[in-house]
């Protein structure tokens, strides 16, 4: 979602809310009341007639009622009901719809069909999705959904919000400069997989457990390989992405073909950039072939705001802007974020570019969706979320939940012996400094909603010890660090902690970054303030992105180093709870922290994920990627020590071939995954974790496999994660079942999925275990 279409929306968002405000006051002065009503059609108090519509007829199937109401459409009408601010009929009892809600995590107030008012004045503000990730715990990011569906639905019972949400945001944290990388679950295809499914089945699974019904439509964005934003000179709305069949294949799509095979996602968005020289929404292969064909989406596929526009004016991909809206249908597109397609739709039909044929389909998966909303049943009072009020929002057990979420994505990356966790009682007095220690909006990231209230990291420090506060710079851009008043306060304190980082003005949509250090002068403030404190010293970084921060780390008087990522509204608690003891961390990086010479030498551009030697570019990730790091994805250090013993895996995996099959031959380094002989091959790990320490906590469980050198194939990859929690001294068994021919494949150079034969390697921690796949 874009600055372009928010410019262009702002004005009307504007006046409607001017327009509503004034509505609201108009029924407080007379009648007491300013709680709206939600937007449905069918309503048979305002038009007697729906009652002999089939489209308003519950009881028959849902293709039976979009065919109805299709049928009932002039081209005009269909017409309007290819944007996000959908068309009224009023002769069919269809008030005007807007599709644009967020919720990425949280109710947002970002795009037009959500908004707060003195009735519900704000939602419950989850930490921004990186940190999330880094919990790796899959019953948590499903749970999160389910809090802010719920919250969704209430606002959507006082008039207040929307039932489709453009959330999650799948994309691959590609390169640390990406300003959006906080939006995402980070840089491992199986983590955003499993955070992408997870979430969305929070947000859409209805308590009825009925797969017709939506508690609210979810959105997986933005498809695909849409990872640059601005970055000297190059912007989202002309680039193209050059992506090889293989690094699309194993690294950009497997998120969004998992929001919908797995997690049965309503709705996916495409993105501004082209692929490979064609923009996306423009993409039929991408659109109809994948989405619709290969992956089967029940839903409807949306443009980003406002790629149709994008495509026509800015990339001139077509001649005409008929010829645009014309491109964008027939490859799979239902509804346009944006006002182009209600522009040009109709002279492209009259034009002979687009036959009605293909806007009945669109708008056809865009009904489809609504019925199973339940925005065609009447009256939502009467639905299953219909007691839902301003009282199930922000609830104390919500708000609990989002500093729950923040606890277990924290992540300590440096800790020295004796430093971490903090004495509560032996702490006399703390030195709390740096220009994120008492930021409210900061922590909240971007695509926020209001919270329900804040916690910033000195107010949850604070409610522990006696605390001393020196900014230490005036915003994270610290032109020049105040020095003295910092130094000051940490030589008089029994401990430090030193906020420090970015926020949106350093990192954000249309924003990417150049630099990886902290910016202006915030290292020369920690670097003074370690120097002059009596005590331990924490550093704590609070961004979006990972930064070079190798000066504390190599520095012996910063302790303990903790990143917080954008941690939502109740941070601060969270951010207290780990430093004071009372929650463990487990939380494991989920994106690799590079040098600034990695952003010096190496081009956002270049979309390649593996490195080449001949011209020293060093590959992406951790799964391919060759230089130095700061640190890797899956770091994260615990107050306890967690030791892997491992019980049972495989020395051979046989894949039983059918006779005559080409690969009989000693050359053959892989096979083909459509191979029949290799469904249904598993095998299970099985692993004894204990907490050797003497504090209880969770633990995560990496399995990683290196495969045999073929295809170009990554160094290691995640085959799955399993989170545990284990009180001190305490063992437990971890089992992972391992799919032959899903888990061990390889993508090859032409995009197949093969399995590799010849020496798998897997990886728990230190832990090693070699086995061989042959025929
Ligand atoms: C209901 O249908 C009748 C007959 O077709 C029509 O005259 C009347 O205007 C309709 N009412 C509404 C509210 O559309
Ligand atoms: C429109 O439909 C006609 C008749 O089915 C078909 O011949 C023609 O190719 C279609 N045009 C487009 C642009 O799809
Ligand atoms: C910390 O931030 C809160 C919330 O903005 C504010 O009320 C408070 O005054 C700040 N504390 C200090 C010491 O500046
Ligand atoms: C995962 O998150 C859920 C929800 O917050 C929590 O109840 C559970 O304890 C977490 N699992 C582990 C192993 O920490």
């Amino acid at each position: 979602m874009a600055f372009r279409e928010n410019r262009a929306a702002k004005s009307s968002v504007f006046s409607l809310f001017l327009l509503l405000q004034l509505l609201s006051l108009f029924c407080f002065s007379f009648k007491g009341i300013s709680a709206q009503s939600p937007v449905f059609a069918c309503d048979v108090s305002k038009n007697p007639n729906v009652s002999t519509f089939g489209f308003c007829n519950p009881s028959l199937d849902i293709a039976a009622r979009v065919g109805d109401l299709v049928n009932r459409l002039t081209l005009q009408e269909k017409i309007g009901f290819l944007v996000n601010k959908a068309g009224s009929v009023s002769r069919l009892g269809i008030p005007s719809y807007e599709w644009w809600s967020e919720a990425l995590h949280g109710v947002s107030y970002v795009g037009p069909g959500t908004r707060f008012s003195n009735v519900v004045p704000g939602a419950t503000s989850f930490p921004q999705v990186l940190l999330t990730a880094a919990s790796f715990n899959t019953t948590l990011f499903e749970a999160i959904g389910k809090v802010v569906s719920t919250e969704a639905r209430a606002m959507y019972n006082l008039g207040l919000a929307g039932l489709t949400y453009w959330s999650p945001n799948v994309n691959i944290f590609r390169d640390p400069r990406w300003g959006r990388g906080q939006e995402t679950p980070g840089e491992d295809p199986m983590l955003s997989s499993k955070y992408g499914s997870g979430y969305v089945r929070g947000l859409q699974q209805s308590d009825d457990k009925d797969p017709n019904r939506l508690k609210v439509a979810a959105c997986c964005k933005h498809y695909t390989a849409y990872d640059v934003d601005a970055w000297k000179g190059v912007d989202r709305y002309h680039f193209n992405a050059v992506v090889t069949k293989q690094d699309l294949d194993d690294t950009y799509q497997p998120p969004f073909k998992s929001c919908v095979v797995d997690g049965n996602v309503a709705s996916v968005m495409c993105s501004y950039n082209q692929v490979n020289g064609i923009p996306t929404c423009a993409d039929p292969d991408l659109l109809a072939g994948v989405i619709r064909g290969e992956w089967q989406l029940n839903g409807y596929i949306v443009s980003d705001c406002d790629s149709v526009d994008v495509f026509y004016n800015n990339q001139r991909y077509t001649k005409t802007p008929e010829e645009a809206a014309a491109k964008a249908i027939l490859a799979g597109l239902d509804l346009n974020c944006g006002s182009f397609l209600g522009q040009h739709t109709e002279a492209a039909v009259k034009g002979g570019l687009l036959n009605e044929s293909a806007i009945n389909k669109a708008i056809s998966n865009n009904f489809a969706t609504l019925i199973r909303l339940g925005f065609f049943d009447g009256d939502p009072n009467k639905q299953l979320y219909g007691k839902l009020r301003a009282k199930d929002v922000c609830t104390p057990g919500n708000q609990e939940l989002a500093r729950e979420a923040a606890r277990q994505g924290i992540v300590l990356l440096k800790n020295s012996a004796g430093s971490l966790p903090l004495s509560p009682t032996a702490i006399k007095s703390l030195a709390v400094i740096g220009p994120n220690a008492n930021v409210t909006k900061t922590m909240i990231g971007n695509y926020e909603g209001t919270p329900c209230k804040y916690t910033t990291t000195l107010q949850g420090l604070t409610a522990s010890v006696p605390t001393v506060y020196q900014p230490g710079c005036p915003n994270v851009a610290c032109g020049s660090a105040q020095l003295d008043d910092a130094k000051k306060a940490a030589t008089q304190a029994d401990a430090t902690v030193i906020v420090v980082g970015d926020d949106q003005s350093v990192e954000a949509e249309s924003r990417d970054r150049i630099d990886l250090h902290l910016p202006g002068q915030q290292a020369l403030l920690v670097t003074e303030v370690a120097k002059a404190s009596k005590g331990p010293v924490i550093l704590v970084i609070m961004s979006g992105g990972g930064m070079d921060i190798s000066f504390a780390k190599g520095d012996d008087r910063i302790s303990s180093i903790l990143w917080v990522g954008y941690p939502g509204e109740a941070g601060g608690a969270a951010i207290a709870d780990v430093i004071f003891g009372y929650f463990n961390p487990s939380g494991r990086l989920p994106m690799t922290w590079y040098p600034q010479s990695f952003a010096d030498k190496v081009p956002m551009t270049n979309m390649n994920m593996r490195p080449d030697p001949s011209t020293g570019y060093p590959g992406r990730t951790y799964r391919f990627y060759t230089g130095e790091t700061l640190y890797t994805f899956g770091d994260g250090l615990s107050y306890s020590q967690f030791n892997h013993h491992l019980v049972r895996a495989p020395k051979l995996v046989s894949i039983p071939l059918e006779e005559g099959h080409i690969c009989h031959s000693e050359k053959c380094k892989s096979i083909d995954l459509l191979e029949r002989s290799c469904e249904n091959l598993a095998f299970d790990i099985h692993l004894r974790v204990k907490n050797m320490g003497r504090m209880k906590g969770s633990h995560t469980v990496l399995l990683f496999s290196t495969p045999p050198s073929v295809h170009n194939s990554p160094k290691k990859h995640l085959l799955g994660f399993e989170k545990v929690f284990l009180t001190a001294q305490m063992e437990e068994l971890v089992q992972f079942k391992v799919d032959v021919c899903k888990d061990l494949s390889v993508v090859d150079e032409l995009g197949t999925r093969k399995v590799a034969l010849g020496s798998h390697v897997l990886h728990v921690g230190s832990l090693k275990h070699s086995f061989n796949v042959r025929i």
